[in-house]
């Protein structure tokens, strides 16, 4: 509500409220490396596309008089049993320095604030105890390495500092084919730090013959870190043993199919994150909110489903919440208000999803935590 009164009230905001025009500033205070590593996604960047033209084939159904079912207004909802006073969360975006000198830090000074809590990447720029430090809620997003020990090490790290949930993403076993980052001879991993949670752990360092030097390229270290950077294996016996190291509610980002999602509601996963990785990964494959549907039909009563992919508006995330996702990630949006503004650019992309999400639901004259199937319709 501040968000509208200020804005209607003769305060000019310092960034834009629509994406792309905050993408352009970005992308004019970014190099051209980060820009392309942020913005680019796999091929011909067909999915990404795909991604956000698929909201437009949702169309939200007002039904302005309905009485509201529970009179609580709010954007709170629950998860796992915990309260959560919005249902956004900011997306794992790795190796972040590239894009603020202050990187998680600066995310958790403007995410914080406004109650939407992060999903650490496990290649962040700041280890994760630091980040945990600085927040209220977080949880952590794990790229199994190729080294089972050191993804126990990463869990029992992240449940010992405090992490809320992990989340275990499936869809990266290795990177896509990502044109941009080729074409400008920009691998971001070796780049940067997106390496400070492998430098800081014990089992990793004790793989090293020497320790590894501080923004070392190419040392021994960081081959050692790209070459345990994902287990090309990964499969569903992978995700049954984190059982044993933690007991926080395990979740699985990258589900795109129903059998799939099955098959982990199965094995005793909590929940799933519908997404295609914002399309970074294969050119041309199902937008996500396609692919919303049947997994929620699938698995919706056993397990919390989440979405991500093409989120670029508050009304966007109205329509994945009344698909059926619980709370949704955003991705680039934030990363745009980072590189612009720091903290404050973060706090105020936030502000105005959750500002625009609030009125749509109060015009839809629904709580934003019961939107369901009724309030969407296919175009
Ligand atoms: C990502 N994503 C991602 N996912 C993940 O599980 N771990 C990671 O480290 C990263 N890193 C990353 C970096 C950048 C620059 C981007 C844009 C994305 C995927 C991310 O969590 C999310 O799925 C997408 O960003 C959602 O798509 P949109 O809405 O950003 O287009």
């Amino acid at each position: 509500d501040l968000v509208y009164a200020n804005a209607t009230n003769g305060e000019l905001p310092r960034l834009p409220y629509d994406h792309e025009r905050l993408r352009d500033l970005a992308e004019q205070a970014m190099e051209p490396g980060p820009f392309g590593y942020v913005e680019g996604s796999a091929g011909r960047e067909r999915t990404a596309l795909a991604n956000v033209e698929a909201f437009s084939r949702y169309a939200l159904r007002p039904r302005s008089l309905r009485p509201r079912s529970r009179d609580k207004g709010g954007l709170g909802v629950t998860l796992f049993g915990e309260s959560y006073p919005t249902p956004l969360l900011t997306a794992p975006i790795g190796v972040l320095e590239q894009v603020h000198d202050r990187a998680e830090l600066a995310v958790a000074e403007g995410a914080d604030p406004v109650g939407v809590p992060m999903v650490l990447s496990t290649a962040s720029s700041t280890p994760m105890e630091e980040v945990a430090e600085a927040v209220d809620f977080w949880w952590y997003q794990l790229y199994w390495p190729g080294d089972d020990e050191l993804a126990e090490s990463f869990v029992r790290r992240a449940t010992a500092a405090g992490a809320k949930a992990i989340v275990v993403t499936a869809d990266t076993k290795r990177l896509g084919w990502r044109p941009r980052d080729l074409a400008q001879g920009h691998l971001p991993f070796l780049r940067s730090q997106g390496t400070a949670n492998y430098f800081s752990d014990p089992v990793f360092r004790s793989r090293l013959k020497a320790d590894p030097e501080p923004d070392g390229v190419f040392t021994e270290a960081v081959f050692h870190f790209l070459g345990s950077f994902a287990d090309k294996g990964l499969s569903t016996d992978n995700i049954a043993r984190i059982r044993a190291w933690t007991d926080l509610p395990v979740l699985v980002k990258g589900v795109l199919r129903a059998d799939e999602a099955v098959e982990l509601a199965e094995i005793g996963v909590d929940g799933v994150v519908v997404s295609n990785h914002g399309g970074r990964q294969i050119d041309n494959s199902v937008a996500a909110l396609d692919a919303l549907p049947e997994v929620v039909e699938a698995v919706g009563e056993r397990m919390t489903v989440l979405f991500d992919s093409g989120v670029r508006s508050g009304a966007d995330v109205a329509v994945a919440m009344a698909l059926g996702a619980r709370a949704v990630l955003l991705g680039r949006p934030w990363v745009y208000g980072l590189a612009v503004d720091g903290a404050a650019g973060v706090e105020h992309v936030l502000r105005s999803f959750l500002a625009e999400l609030q009125i749509t639901a109060e015009l839809l004259g629904r709580d934003v935590a019961d939107l369901d199937r009724g309030d969407v319709a296919r175009r």
